[in-house]
């Protein structure tokens, strides 16, 4: 039985789809509140880390995306707190949350009951219906291994309409200890070098791009926020 999802919070790759799911599955049943996402834990991954990046995002969404009527997606929502936050913070958004686990889809349904969740792995599929923002939440580690599946899945879930597109990703980063992906992402900025090659591949351009970090040095991360404002080719 696993008892605390700490030693599970950044896997190496599990290549087989089935197993990755089971993997989360398996969280979801055996913990009631994985990497204490509910906010109500103190520590590393704890209330102030939750507090302060949820207050940070639900600024920078406002300042960015205004009062528009997108459709926002939250990709690996867990047990549903940010998509439930952005759901009544925004209500000209229509805002659904996805997740791999059918066990935490199931669980955030029971947790807000009028907020819309769906199981979904996004490697293996798009956001349907297409929308015009997509927000990855703690959860790009798990999609790292394999990039071209996760751009294509995104490249297919964005409308590409006479709206502008977004996608908003927000990690922890390690100052020293970061056991994976050391290559490929040990910061923010970095996101930008990893996604724009595979984004052009399809066609689509980062016509704006914006980071940042909310350091907490005491716990050996700081928060890291990259925004991407994308625009097909025509
Ligand atoms: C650390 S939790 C983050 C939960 C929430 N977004 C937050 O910020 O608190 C990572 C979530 O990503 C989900 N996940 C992992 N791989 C995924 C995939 N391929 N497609 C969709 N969700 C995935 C996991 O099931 C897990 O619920």
């Amino acid at each position: 039985m696993i008892r605390e999802a700490r030693d599970y919070t950044f896997i190496d790759y599990i290549d087989d789809d089935a197993a990755r799911k089971e993997y989360f599955e398996r969280i979801y049943s055996d913990i009631d509140d994985p990497w204490g996402q509910l906010g109500t834990k103190h520590g590393p991954l704890g209330s102030d880390f939750y507090s302060e990046t949820q207050h940070f995002l639900t600024r920078r969404i406002t300042s960015v995306l205004g009062a528009e009527k997108f459709r926002f997606a939250e990709i690996g929502c867990g047990l549903g707190n940010l998509t439930h936050l952005l759901t009544r913070t925004f209500p000209s958004f229509t805002v659904s949350g996805y997740d791999l686990s059918q066990n935490a889809v199931r669980k955030a349904k029971q947790r807000f009951p009028e907020t819309d969740f769906c199981q979904l792995d996004i490697l293996q599929n798009a956001v349907v219906p297409q929308c015009e923002c997509i927000l990855l939440s703690n959860v790009v580690w798990y999609l790292l291994h394999d990039i071209e599946r996760l751009v294509n899945s995104l490249f297919l879930s964005f409308t590409f309409g006479d709206s502008s597109n977004y996608l908003l990703i927000q990690n922890p980063y390690f100052f020293n200890g970061q056991r994976y992906y050391n290559n490929l992402l040990r910061a923010p900025e970095q996101c930008l070098d990893l996604l724009s090659g595979h984004l052009e591949k399809h066609g689509i351009e980062v016509s704006a791009y914006f980071s940042s970090r909310l350091v907490k040095s005491a716990w050996g991360y700081y928060y890291g926020y990259s925004e991407f404002k994308l625009t097909q080719r025509t």
